[in-house]
């Protein structure tokens, strides 16, 4: 039966993890040694990532794979990705190697604006709000200066505030809304600095504001938080050849290939439930490199899907198109990214991945993401557009199988061997395994 506890937070780590084994595990010694397995040798290491959150009790793996071969406005770039699905790695790793030979991926940054936003409640006269606002905006400025000055002297900062009337969609309800440049940072603390303090500056200055009544200068702050909806935040990856280069092997044509790939590509343009497992397979890929590099995987995805629907219907991050001849493959999606601050100058392994993509600015991490995400995509819809997804996706999971079954290394290597003419199902590598056990073939 689980109990409740006061005061967890304040127990040593020791203790914490005593209270859950007793508390939670029938054997609680096995629990404890499955805990401290995957603690780091290195007592550094491990506190620092005992720090990284709170309640820390040990760590959790995910493998962290690279992906050669990406070629990218003429660069050559191994990606690193950090995640759990089999496939996933190996399926950038062979779009990139298709691409490389077809003039690689070519990418632009679009633009680069992050939002703010201080949300309050004005009961009054809209004109006076906007009297008020004009007067009080140098102040927002000014009173901010001393969080904004480093940013700014590397050419960032804020770079418009605007107040918005809401109040058609709740009474009394107004906003500013704050963008910014925060260049190479993701830029979420110097955002939300910059709103506190105007939240703070604006009401206390509504307080000495001569047009409004008593009532007037009670103005209401609500909260002041960034957005991750970054839609002006956006990268623009594009792969493109001749169709007839797209012909790999003799059981398809390059014009079938691309016909049946744009055809895919429009389905899940306007039908939400092919657009959903379309763009998770594109966010596989986006995933893999925004967690391996140290970024916040959960503002990434909440601001793509909402991109994602932005035209009021949930629809394809990618379009593909045939024209005189060519094929052309191409994705436009906000990434609000960052390579200085937050994890990437405490994980060593984030640190190893910005080495590895030779120490990119944020809008260089934006275009290899989008690439990631048009690579992994290009590489479902060809398995799916042609052989179906389970021959490769089970080839690749093959591994995890045999590792659930207990199959020791020769049985690995014997039916690895097997499987590479035979399809992989859960039921034929139990049999495969069955019959080696039994019979040694
Ligand atoms: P294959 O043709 O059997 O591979 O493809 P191959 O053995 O001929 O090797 C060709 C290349 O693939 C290799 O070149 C590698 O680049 C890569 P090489 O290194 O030999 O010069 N490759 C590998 N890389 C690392 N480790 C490996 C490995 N094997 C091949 N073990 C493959 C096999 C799985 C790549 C192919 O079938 C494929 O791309 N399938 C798509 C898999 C996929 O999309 N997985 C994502 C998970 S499924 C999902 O969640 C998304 C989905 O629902 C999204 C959607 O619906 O749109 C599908």
């Amino acid at each position: 039966m689980s109990k409740s506890i006061s005061g967890f937070s304040k127990l040593s780590k020791a203790k914490k993890i005593d209270w859950i084994v007793d508390t939670y595990f029938s054997n609680s010694e096995e629990a404890k040694t499955i805990i401290k397995q995957y603690w780091n040798t290195d007592e550094k290491i491990q506190q620092l990532h005992d720090e990284f959150i709170e309640n820390t009790i040990t760590n959790y793996y995910l493998p962290l794979g690279v992906a050669p071969n990406f070629l990218i406005n003429g660069k050559l770039h191994t990606i690193p990705m950090a995640i759990e699905e089999s496939s996933v790695v190996a399926a950038a790793s062979k779009a990139a190697k298709f691409w490389l030979d077809r003039g690689g991926f070519k990418t632009e940054v679009i633009s680069t604006t992050k939002i703010g936003q201080v949300h309050f409640m004005y009961r009054g006269d809209f004109n006076k709000l906007k009297t008020f606002f004009e007067q009080v905006k140098p102040k927002l400025f000014s009173d901010t200066a001393s969080i904004t000055k480093n940013m700014e002297s590397r050419g960032g900062g804020i770079t418009a505030i605007e107040l918005r009337d809401k109040t058609n969609d709740i009474s009394g309800y107004y906003q500013l809304h704050v963008s910014f440049e925060t260049l190479d940072a993701m830029g979420a603390n110097f955002i939300n600095s910059c709103l506190e303090q105007f939240a703070k500056t604006f009401k206390n200055e509504a307080q000495t504001f001569n047009l409004f009544s008593e009532e007037e200068k009670q103005i209401e702050i609500v909260m002041s938080i960034l957005s991750n909806y970054v839609p002006d935040c956006l990268v623009r990856a594009e792969v493109s050849c001749n169709v007839e280069d797209l012909s790999e092997s003799q059981t398809i044509s390059g014009e079938a290939f691309a016909h049946k790939f744009v055809q895919a590509v429009n389905i899940a343009e306007i039908e939400p439930y092919r657009a959903v497992t379309h763009n998770k397979g594109i966010m596989n890929g986006i995933d893999a490199v925004v967690l391996a590099t140290g970024n916040d995987f959960r503002a990434i995805e909440a601001g793509v899907h909402a991109y994602a629907s932005r035209k009021g219907r949930y629809s394809s991050l990618t379009h593909a198109s045939v024209e005189d001849g060519k094929f052309k493959f191409w994705i436009e999606i906000p990434l609000a990214l960052g390579t200085v601050g937050g994890l990437t100058k405490l994980h060593p392994l984030v640190k190893l991945a910005l080495e590895l993509l030779h120490h990119p600015s944020a809008k260089e991490l934006m275009q290899i993401v989008a690439v990631a995400g048009l690579a992994q995509n290009f590489a479902a819809l060809r398995s799916l557009t042609t052989t179906g997804i389970q021959q490769g996706h089970m080839k690749m999971h093959l591994m995890n199988i045999l590792n659930q079954f207990g199959a020791n290394d020769d049985e690995k290597q014997v039916l690895t061997e097997h499987f590479k003419s035979h399809t992989v199902s859960h039921n034929a590598v139990s049999e495969a395994l069955n019959k080696l056990r039994s019979t040694g073939a």
